[in-house]
């Protein structure tokens, strides 16, 4: 027996959905972070160009052709073209490779959001980050043991993720994402309250907009702005496909596509605030400049933060467990939606039933992700990341551009989308999608392999970058070839073979 496929019960429901896979992870550390070095205020500007040119069109291009075909990515593209099945997969395998080591993350969150009371990171919050909480080794090849606390939360969101996927698309994801995520604009607006009225707040807020126009010559500052909006807005790594596949028949494209794009960088600007606030004040209370208490990524969340946490006059536990669950929400709405791209791209092809399914690919990712958990699982995480956002999404974000412009009449496309949508989109989309966006893309991708080439990452060894960095890039194209050369149930195979009428 066929099982039904899932279908949003309301429109809210997929918005809410579509919005919590959006905001994650990257819109609490990454962004702020970005915006920060890449010219504060300034960025917003081609961070809004890149939304306005490629974040918003792609997800005008994803939602409509997934409503259209209503399969995941590899049942969408194979229909556009059968040879293309294959970009589908690499797209699940990319969400595959983000998933084990994103959980780790949002494992780190529970964590720390239970450390907030009392304090437990002390005073020299990146010792203990480092060595307490991580026991960071000396080397990415230095393994090191499993660290328990860190193991018995990792258990726990996969844990999450698998009841939640379990209950399917409108019982158990639209459930989910309508309980995270109010849950997580209040314990926002909370932090974000406390942290702009704290004394000393304006000079972070300061920091944190002033424009410095003259980083906006600066190339790789809209490289910077790009590669945010593609990471943060879940796009060609087959997320906004799957679930966009899930709408029913009478439904809304455009405008959809604009309330999440917007919601999302509404959010991001918003956290950015929240963050900025709270470190002005605590350069304010150190008497020192406000550049001298950021840092990037990871370490704004883990380091930082905590220190800033140590800094309120009051309520300190509460207002950091208050922040971290702003992480824990935001990571666990976006990672059901990138597992969810695993199970329906097997679901659709080999009509498994969603629990077997679901089950053993949680147990496979869990294991995976185990590696994250040990002594080197830091730098393991710092590697896979980086490769997966820079060659990864990029090159499988430009084949997919490139590939649905050209072999897709987007003229119609458009006239679909715009035939159910309240406002419509105009010819200005076909513009960005058939040049502005895959000629940016393809000077990301060639801009970023030169840095890399020259330059290296990090400083790692070039041995660990090939290891983990090109290990994890060879198996995303592998684990894509085997399942699009495994034959899938017959109607999916006739569905395929039989191209789109666009
Ligand atoms: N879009 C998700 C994030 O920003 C993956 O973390």
């Amino acid at each position: 027996m066929k099982e039904e496929r899932g279908q949003w019960g309301s429109r809210m429901g997929f918005i809410l959905a579509a919005i919590g896979s959006a905001v994650g992870l990257g819109n609490i550390w990454r962004f702020p972070y970005t915006a920060s070095s890449n010219g504060g205020g300034a960025f917003l500007i081609p961070y809004l160009f890149a939304l306005l040119t490629a974040g918003i069109p792609i997800l005008i291009l994803e939602f409509a052709i997934a409503h259209k075909i209503k399969k995941s990515a590899p049942g969408v593209f194979g229909k556009v073209k059968k040879g293309l099945q294959s970009l589908g997969w690499v797209q699940t395998f990319i969400s595959i490779s983000i998933m084990v080591y994103y959980t780790v993350i949002i494992g780190w969150s529970i964590n720390f959001a239970l450390f907030s009371f009392g304090a437990k990171w002390g005073e020299d919050t990146k010792g203990f980050f480092f060595g307490d909480f991580l026991h960071l080794t000396d080397g990415p090849f230095n393994i090191g043991p499993i660290n328990t606390g860190m193991l018995i939360a990792l258990i726990a969101v996969w844990g999450i993720n698998y009841l939640v996927l379990m209950g399917g698309v409108k019982a158990g994801i639209e459930k989910a994402n309508k309980i995270f995520m109010p849950l997580l604009i209040l314990c926002l607006v909370i932090v974000a309250i406390r942290g702009i009225t704290l004394p000393g707040a304006a000079q972070g807020l300061d920091y944190f907009f002033k424009p410095d126009f003259s980083k906006l010559s600066d190339p790789t500052v809209w490289l910077a702005a790009y590669g945010q909006i593609f990471y943060s807005l879940s796009i060609c790594f087959g997320i906004m496909i799957t679930y966009a596949s899930y709408l029913p028949e009478k439904t809304d494209i455009v405008n959809n596509a604009f309330m999440t794009g917007f919601g999302n960088c509404s959010f991001s600007i918003l956290a950015g605030m929240t963050v900025f606030s709270v470190l002005g004040y605590m350069a304010a209370q150190q008497g020192v400049a406000v550049s001298e208490v950021s840092a990037g990524g990871i370490g704004l969340a883990f380091v930082v933060f905590p220190k800033a946490i140590n800094a309120l006059p009051g309520m300190n536990g509460v207002f950091g467990a208050i922040f971290f669950l702003c992480l824990i929400f935001a990571g666990l709405s976006s990672s059901m939606s990138i597992m969810e791209v695993v199970v329906s791209s097997i679901n659709d092809k080999y009509n498994t039933s969603r629990k077997k399914t679901l089950t053993v690919m949680t147990i496979i990712g869990f294991v995976i992700s185990l590696i994250f958990v040990t002594g080197a699982g830091l730098y393991i995480l710092d590697i896979v990341d980086h490769f997966v956002n820079t060659y990864a999404i990029a090159v499988a974000g430009l084949i997919e551009i490139v590939a649905l412009s050209y072999l897709v009449n987007l003229d119609e496309l458009r006239g679909y989308a715009n035939g159910m949508s309240d406002f419509s989109v105009g010819k200005w989309w076909i513009f960005t999608l058939k040049y502005l966006t895959p000629i940016m893309l393809a000077i990301m991708f060639a801009f970023n392999t030169y840095i890399d080439f020259t330059k290296g990452y990090e400083g790692y060894p070039t041995k660990a970058l090939m290891v983990y960095g090109v290990g994890t890039l060879v198996f995303i194209v592998l684990g894509a070839l085997v399942f699009t050369n495994i034959k899938g149930e017959d109607s999916y195979e006739k569905l395929i073979s039989e191209g789109v009428d666009l």
